[in-house]
C-alpha cells in the first residue's frame, strides 16, 4: 500500500439554468407528477438550452466553480479526466478541448466511459496515478448533457434524466484521508436493457436509424431497476464489511442519483439512518456522471474533516461500484 493517499480537495458544480418540472412533462407525454414522484422521487430537472453547447460546456463550468474556491491553478494541472456518456462529438475527445479551455495547459487528458458509474471509475483511475505518485494535481470533472439522447415522446425515459456537471480536484494526502478502498464490477449481460442502438461500430447512423429513433436511450427499466436495487446494496455493504465498517462509523452515504428507491434501498441494506443520505435527485433527476459531485456540491458545508463516505453508483453495460474515502477538508 502507498503511504500517499488521494484526497478530494476541493469541488465544483455547474447546472444549467432551464428547469424542466414533472408539471411541464405531464404536457409533453402521458405522464403526471405524483407517479414521477412515488416511482422515482424526482420533482424536476436542468436542461441545457445553449445553441451550440455539449457536455464539455457543463464541465468547464463547474470546474470554473472549482477554481474559485481553490489555491491550485488550472497551469497546476497534471491530468485531466472527463468521465462523460455523452461527449461533445465522436473521435475527437472532449477532455483535451475541456482542458484547453479551462487553461490546464501543462496537463494530459482523457474521456473516461462507464455510462452512469464514469464518475465513480474515474475516482479510482484519478487515485490511482496519485498513489504511484506519477502525478499531484489531478482534475475529475463528470458532465452529461443526457437531453441531447433522450427521447422527449418517450415516457419511460424523458421523466428521469437531465443535464448537469461536476469537478473534484484529488490531491496526495500523507495523513490517511483521501479514498481507503473500492470495489469495481461490470457484467456485459446488462447491455441489451440499457443502450443507444444506433451511431456506434455495430449500427451507424443512417437515414433508417434516424427514422427509427434508435439514436435515444433505450432502457428496460424493470430489468435495470432489478439489478441496480441487489447491486448497488451489495457492494455498498461488502465495503463496509471489508473495511470493518459499522453503520455507526459511516457519516456519508453518497450514491449516484437514479431513483429515489434505489438510494432508500441501499441505505437499509447499510443500516444507515436515512440523514446520512445525501439527496438531490428531486432538482437535478438523473445527470449520469455529474450525480456524485453535484452531491458533494450542494452538500459540502456539512462534510467534515475525518468523515467516513461510502460513494456507490450503477449503470449501463451493466457497471457498478463503491469507494470509500475519508473526507480531507472543513469548508
Ligand atoms: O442510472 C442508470 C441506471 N438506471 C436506473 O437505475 C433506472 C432503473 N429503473 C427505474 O428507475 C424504474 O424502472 C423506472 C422509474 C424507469 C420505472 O419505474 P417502475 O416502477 O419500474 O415502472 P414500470 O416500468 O414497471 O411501469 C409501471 C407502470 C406501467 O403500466 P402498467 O403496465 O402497470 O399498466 C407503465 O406503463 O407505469 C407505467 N409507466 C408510467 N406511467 C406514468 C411507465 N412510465 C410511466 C410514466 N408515467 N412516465
Amino acid at each position: 500500500m502507498s503511504d500517499v493517499k488521494a484526497a478530494i480537495t476541493a469541488v465544483g458544480a455547474y447546472v444549467p439554468e432551464d428547469v424542466l418540472t414533472n408539471k411541464m412533462l405531464e404536457d409533453m407525454v402521458d405522464t403526471n407528477d405524483e407517479w414521477i414522484t412515488a416511482r422515482t422521487g424526482i420533482k424536476e430537472r436542468r436542461i441545457l438550452k445553449n445553441p451550440g453547447k455539449g457536455s464539455s460546456f457543463l464541465g468547464i463550468k463547474a470546474c470554473e466553480n472549482l477554481f474559485s474556491k481553490t489555491d491550485t491553478k488550472a497551469s497546476e494541472i497534471d491530468l485531466v479526466i472527463f468521465a462523460t456518456a455523452t461527449p461533445d462529438m465522436p473521435v475527437a475527445s472532449s477532455a483535451a478541448y475541456l482542458a484547453t479551455e479551462i487553461g490546464a495547459v501543462n496537463a494530459f487528458s482523457f474521456d473516461l466511459q462507464t455510462a452512469c458509474s464514469s464518475f465513480l471509475y474515474g475516482m479510482s483511475v484519478a487515485s490511482s496515478y496519485i498513489e504511484s505518485k506519477k502525478y499531484k494535481n489531478v482534475l475529475l470533472v463528470g458532465a452529461d448533457k443526457m437531453s441531447s439522447i433522450i427521447d422527449y415522446e418517450d415516457r419511460s425515459t424523458c421523466i428521469i434524466f437531465g443535464d448537469g456537471g461536476g469537478a473534484v480536484l484529488f490531491q496526495p494526502n500523507q495523513d490517511g484521508y483521501g479514498l481507503q478502498d473500492e470495489i469495481l464490477k461490470t457484467d456485459g449481460i446488462g447491455r441489451q436493457f440499457l443502450k443507444i442502438d444506433a451511431g456506434g461500430s455495430i449500427l451507424p447512423a443512417s437515414e433508417e436509424t434516424v427514422k427509427n429513433k434508435q439514436h435515444y436511450v433505450f432502457q428496460d427499466g424493470k430489468t435495470v431497476f432489478k439489478f441496480a436495487v441487489s447491486n448497488m446494496a451489495d457492494v455498498s455493504e461488502r465495503i463496509m464489511t471489508k473495511n470493518n465498517l459499522t453503520a455507526k462509523d459511516v457519516d456519508w452515504l453518497v450514491a449516484h442519483q437514479a431513483n429515489k428507491r434505489i438510494i432508500d434501498a441501499t441505505y437499509k441494506r447499510m443500516n444507515l439512518d436515512e440523514n446520512k443520505v445525501l439527496m438531490n435527485i428531486q432538482r437535478y433527476g438523473n445527470t449520469t456522471s455529474a450525480t456524485l459531485p453535484l452531491l458533494l456540491s450542494d452538500y459540502e458545508k456539512q462534510l467534515k474533516k475525518g468523515d467516513n463516505i461510502i460513494f456507490a453508483a450503477f449503470g449501463g453495460g451493466f457497471s457498478w461500484g463503491s469507494v470509500y474515502l475519508k473526507w480531507a477538508y472543513n469548508s
